[in-house]
């Protein structure tokens, strides 16, 4: 098979153009799962499909030092997370993140997040009309410091909020965001810092089963605690993507519209149906649209030679729509998760593989268990009206959403009990 190069274009503008389909609309024009082109002048390969991640997913094959592109370093990602690690030191610190999300740290995250959005639902039925996006950013917020022991007052709940959200929200913009999500990324890591240093001096003191203890106290191979620095990042790499997780609630709100049938059978079910539905939301809506990895040895895969030292980037969005995986994969069908667990390479939201060896996300479970929680409060325990009801989602935007951010009218809330 020849490999099937584009030559003559760049594909930045394409892939600014349409971030999230860009690589399977491609692969599909070519009839294959791995083509090269170029990023502004920089050779990459992309690939996309479950077998194409099973490649990607493997450390002989692949490494994570160095594959973040430089301006994701300086937002996103920080600089000295887990995310470019390999190897033991990969390891070592991907089971500290495991520990931080075992399930009772979950159930406890999800009980402040339900207390945190109860308080709000109150203060969004006085005011009329709210965005639920960034209404669900503050009460993520509040939530997650409250639970990873990270001390936060009533006055630098927006500040904070503004910062974290700026890390995932405006990283992959490239004018002004990008500047925004920098500046972010610099303040927080201060603020992150100075939380480690307070916790390891003994000046602040927090309960050992929370996340800013275990980083703080955290031990690389060497029997050595992390930099405050790397430990900010790793701090970071906790709060964070707890709070992006906002993205993923606003497009629970938006299949709910689009789907009154199952709006109907959630709301009069036992809550065994509330998974499925939001692991369809994970398949079917963007999120993440690809992730990028380095070769470490030349090899060849599908008639294709990847050089060593060659950035590859795997289609995420694509593959958990890709047919030979998923039965109409257009259609949002939560049913298709009632069954078997999904294979761990067809369904890559938050990555592929198994989290404890693989790069494929940690929080999962927190992700899932928090959509969950809205899921609950939005069929169950309050009556509000969508001001846009199935608005379009803009896929240009880095994440996609719903266009406008979800506003609602909160008509009226239970007693909590
Ligand atoms: C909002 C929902 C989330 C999305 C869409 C998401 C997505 C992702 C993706 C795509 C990756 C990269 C996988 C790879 O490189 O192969 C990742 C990695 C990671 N995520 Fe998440 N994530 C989410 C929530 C969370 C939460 C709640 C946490 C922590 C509490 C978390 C912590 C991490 C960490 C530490 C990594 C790096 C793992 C590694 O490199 O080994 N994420 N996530």
């Amino acid at each position: 098979m020849t490999l099937s190069e584009l030559k003559s274009a760049d594909s930045a503008v394409a892939l600014l153009r349409d971030p999230y389909r860009f690589v399977s609309r491609r692969a599909a024009e070519l009839g294959e799962d791995v083509f090269e082109t170029r990023l502004l002048l920089r050779r990459i390969t992309c690939m996309t499909g479950a077998e194409a991640a099973a490649v990607f997913y493997d450390p002989a094959r692949f490494q994570r030092a160095g594959a973040a592109p430089p301006p994701l370093q300086k937002t996103l990602f920080g600089q000295g997370g887990v995310q470019g690690l390999d190897g033991d030191h990969h390891r070592q610190r991907k089971a500290m993140f495991l520990q931080i999300n075992d399930p009772d740290r979950v159930e406890a995250l999800a009980e402040a997040v339900t207390r945190e959005w109860r308080r709000a639902v109150d203060a969004w039925t006085a005011t009329g009309e709210v965005t639920l996006y960034p209404q669900v950013q503050l009460v993520l917020t509040r939530a997650v410091c409250d639970w990873a022991g990270v001390p936060l007052s009533d006055a630098e709940v927006e500040t904070r909020t503004a910062q974290l959200t700026a890390l995932f929200d405006d990283a992959g913009d490239i004018g002004l965001g990008h500047l925004r999500s920098r500046a972010a990324r610099k303040s927080a890591e201060r603020w992150a810092a100075d939380i480690i240093e307070q916790i390891r001096s003994g000046e602040l003191s927090v309960p050992t089963s929370a996340a800013a203890f275990m980083i703080a106290n955290h031990r690389e191979p060497d029997g050595r605690p992390m930099t405050p620095r790397v430990a900010a990042v790793e701090l970071l790499n906790v709060l964070r993507p707890t709070v992006a997780t906002a993205v993923y609630i606003a497009f629970v709100a938006h299949a709910l519209d689009g789907h009154p049938v199952w709006r109907e059978r959630l709301a009069d079910g036992d809550g065994s149906e509330d998974l499925a539905f939001v692991e369809e939301v994970r398949r079917h809506y963007p999120f993440f649209p690809a992730v990028a990895a380095i070769v470490r040895e030349d090899f060849h895969w599908r008639g294709h030679r990847f050089r060593k030292g060659r950035r590859v980037l795997l289609d995420l969005y694509g593959t958990n729509r890709d047919s030979r995986s998923w039965d109409d994969p257009e259609r949002f069908e939560p049913e298709r998760f009632l069954g078997e667990e999904p294979d761990r390479f067809a369904f890559v939201p938050q990555g592929g593989g198994d989290p404890a060896v693989h790069h494929r996300c940690p929080g999962e479970p927190v992700a899932t268990r928090l959509m969950i929680v809205a899921l609950d409060q939005l069929v169950r325990h309050m009556t509000y009206a969508a001001l846009a009801p199935s608005a379009p989602i803009d896929y240009r935007r880095l994440p996609a959403l719903p266009t406008g951010g979800y506003p609602i009218r909160v008509l009226a809330t239970d007693d909590f009990p």
